[in-house]
C-alpha cells in the first residue's frame, strides 16, 4: 500500500512577521530556502519576510511552507544569536567564520591556479574567477584582522567595567568601515556567481574543476551567513551597549 505523503510541519505563524535575517541566522537550510525564493536575507536582514516577499512578488505562504520543512526534524533547536552573550557572537565570527574563510581561501587559490593551468585555455571564464578568488583574499584577510584586532577587543572592552579604552564613539567609525567593506565582498561573491553561472560546472568538467565550484559555493554561503551575523546582531548589540 502505497505511504501517505509526509504531512508538512507548520512553520512559526509569525515567520513573516520575523525580519530575514533572524529566518536565515536559525539554520543553514533556513537561509537556503530564503536564497531560493530569491530573498536576500544579507542586503535586507531587517526587512520581514512578509515585506521582502510582496517586493518581489513572491507568495509568502509558500514560502513559509518551504520553512517549516527545510530543517530535519531531529535537528537541534536554532540559537537564537540575539538572546545569546556578546562574547559567544564573538567566538562564532572569528572560530567559526574567520577561522572556515581563511582555511577556505588558502585551499582556493591553490586549487583555482591548478584549474586554471589544466582548464583555462578551454574555459576563459576561469581566469575571471582566479582573480575574483585574489580580491576575495585581498579584501577579507584585512577585513578579519582589522575587526580582529581593533573593532572585536573595543567591544569585549566596552562590555567589561574596565576603565574605557577610548570614547564609545570611537566604535562607529571601524563600524561603518566594516558594513562598508561588506557590501564590497557581496559585490565580488555577486560577480563570483555570475562568472561561475550559479557554480555549475560545465559537463564535461573534471573533478578538481567540479570541487573548486563547490568549494567556491561554500565559501559564499558561509561568507553570507557571517555578514549577516555581524550586520544584524553583533554590530547593533555592540553600537547599542556603547551608547550609540
Ligand atoms: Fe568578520
Ligand atoms: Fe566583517
Amino acid at each position: 500500500m502505497e505511504s501517505p505523503p509526509p504531512s508538512p510541519v507548520a512553520a512559526g505563524p509569525l515567520d513573516r512577521d520575523l525580519p530575514l535575517a533572524r529566518i536565515a541566522l536559525r539554520s543553514t537550510p533556513e537561509a537556503r530556502v530564503l536564497e531560493g525564493h530569491g530573498l536576500a536575507f544579507w542586503r535586507e536582514g531587517d526587512r520581514s519576510l512578509r515585506d521582502a516577499c510582496r517586493d518581489i512578488g513572491r507568495d509568502v505562504e509558500s514560502v513559509e511552507l518551504a520553512l517549516g520543512t527545510a530543517r530535519p526534524p531531529t535537528s537541534p533547536p536554532a540559537r537564537d544569536w540575539w538572546a545569546v552573550s556578546v562574547d559567544e557572537v564573538l567566538a562564532r565570527v572569528v572560530d567559526g567564520h574567520h577561522a572556515f574563510a581563511r582555511a577556505m581561501l588558502s585551499r582556493l587559490e591553490e586549487a583555482v591556479s591548478r584549474v586554471v593551468a589544466r582548464h583555462g585555455h578551454s574555459h576563459p571564464e576561469l581566469i575571471v574567477v582566479e582573480h575574483l578568488v585574489a580580491a576575495l583574499h585581498d579584501e577579507l584577510l584585512p577585513h578579519f584582522a582589522r575587526e580582529e584586532q581593533v573593532l572585536f577587543p573595543f567591544i569585549r572592552h566596552a562590555r567589561s567595567s574596565a576603565p574605557a579604552l577610548a570614547p564609545a564613539s570611537d566604535a562607529a567609525h571601524p563600524t561603518r568601515t566594516m558594513l562598508a567593506q561588506h557590501s564590497g565582498t557581496t559585490e565580488l561573491l555577486d560577480e563570483l556567481v555570475e562568472a561561475t553561472d550559479r557554480f555549475a560546472p560545465p559537463p564535461t568538467a573534471s573533478p578538481p574543476h567540479v570541487a573548486l565550484y563547490r568549494d567556491l559555493a561554500a565559501l559564499r554561503e558561509d561568507t553570507l551567513l557571517h555578514i549577516t551575523l555581524e550586520d544584524s546582531v553583533l554590530f547593533p548589540r555592540a553600537l547599542a551597549a556603547s551608547g550609540l
